[in-house]
């Protein structure tokens, strides 16, 4: 396992799959604070030009700083690692996760913080369970071109082993990332902040992408604020019903605060919908809806923003910005 040393986590040799704007950031901040960071990213214009300049990063209060991570487009390159950063859009994850033997030692961890729910079980396919560990985090990305990304805002990170055990891997772990500024925590309920963070997204990510606005303008119509609540409630009786522990007080409160907090944020569906990508749409309000249905729950507005996110999916880009 990842080992301790005295003063703290020692330099982990990190590999991020998936290098969009949150793998860099998280590789980039890795990378300044000492640790061997290879990203990897099937856009090969991406990789190139952070091998070539380094990958920029533009922080929230504007500055411009420059980190060196190695980048490359096959993992195959790497070897084995100490840490392996799962940060692929979840439609590739299965892929992704077919590709990682290369990078795996008896004691590498596989840790996906990515949106939405069935991430891990699709890494279970390909990797044993015991090299996995799970979280979300609430920092905020974007890539502004190839080798550069703009770091909206910081947020917490939450990693946990899948069965809770308080490990000394998982103290390695939120020290390596606090100590390069990623300020995380370890949590001993990580399917209830998965949760936690799936109640947010099917909040703010469909409505923000259909409405085409930043987070916070949702916040700023009365309907849009109600769609939320609804979408909020029925995940809410579906997390109940599958016996998963939803670690918020106020779980509504959170999602708007949430909302405000990231008020500047275009949401990565928005991002996507804007790039004419396909959006995670089916591991957000498409699991609430599966999740619901197999377990006897309502819930049709969650169908309703997933009917609609799927139906700008097909609409080609060009008439989607005269519309
Ligand atoms: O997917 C996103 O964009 C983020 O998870 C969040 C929290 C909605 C902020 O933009």
């Amino acid at each position: 396992m990842i080992a301790m040393e005295a003063g703290g986590a020692r330099q982990l040799k990190v590999c991020v799959i998936g290098a969009g704007a949150m793998g860099s950031l998280f590789g980039g901040y890795l990378s300044a604070a000492g640790h061997e960071v290879w990203l990897v990213d099937t856009a090969t214009g991406h990789a190139d030009a952070i091998a070539r300049q380094g990958l920029r990063i533009v922080e929230p209060n504007g500055e411009e700083r420059v980190v060196r991570p190695r980048a490359v487009t096959d993992p195959r390159s790497v070897g084995p690692c100490d840490l392996v950063l799962v940060f692929v859009k979840s439609y590739h994850t299965r892929q992704a996760a077919a590709s990682l033997a290369p990078l795996l030692a008896p004691s590498t961890v596989v840790l996906t913080l990515q949106n939405g729910l069935g991430n891990v079980d699709a890494l279970a396919e390909e990797v044993p369970r015991s090299h996995l560990m799970a979280g979300t985090t609430g920092q905020g990305a974007n890539v502004l071109g190839a080798g550069r990304i703009h770091h909206a805002g910081s947020g917490e990170t939450l990693i946990g082993e899948l069965d809770g055990a308080p490990t000394d891997r998982l103290r390695c772990l939120v020290e390596a990332f606090t100590d390069a500024g990623l300020h995380a925590s370890a949590s001993n309920n990580v399917q209830g902040v998965i949760w936690a963070k799936l109640l947010v997204n099917i909040a703010i990510n469909p409505l923000t992408a259909i409405l085409r606005v930043r987070n916070g303008r949702l916040l700023e119509m009365p309907e849009a604020v109600e769609i939320m609540k609804e979408a909020v409630d029925e995940g809410l009786a579906v997390a109940s019903r599958a016996g998963v522990r939803v670690p918020l007080e106020d779980p509504w409160a959170h999602v708007r605060d949430v909302a405000r907090r990231t008020g500047d944020n275009r949401s990565s569906m928005l991002q996507d919908v804007e790039m004419g990508r396909q959006t995670e749409i089916d591991v957000i309000n498409g699991a609430v809806v599966r999740e619901g249905s197999r377990l006897g729950v309502a819930t049709p507005v969650n169908l309703a923003l997933m009917h609609l996110v799927k139906c700008l999916e097909q609409i080609p880009l060009i008439s989607c910005l005269r519309a």
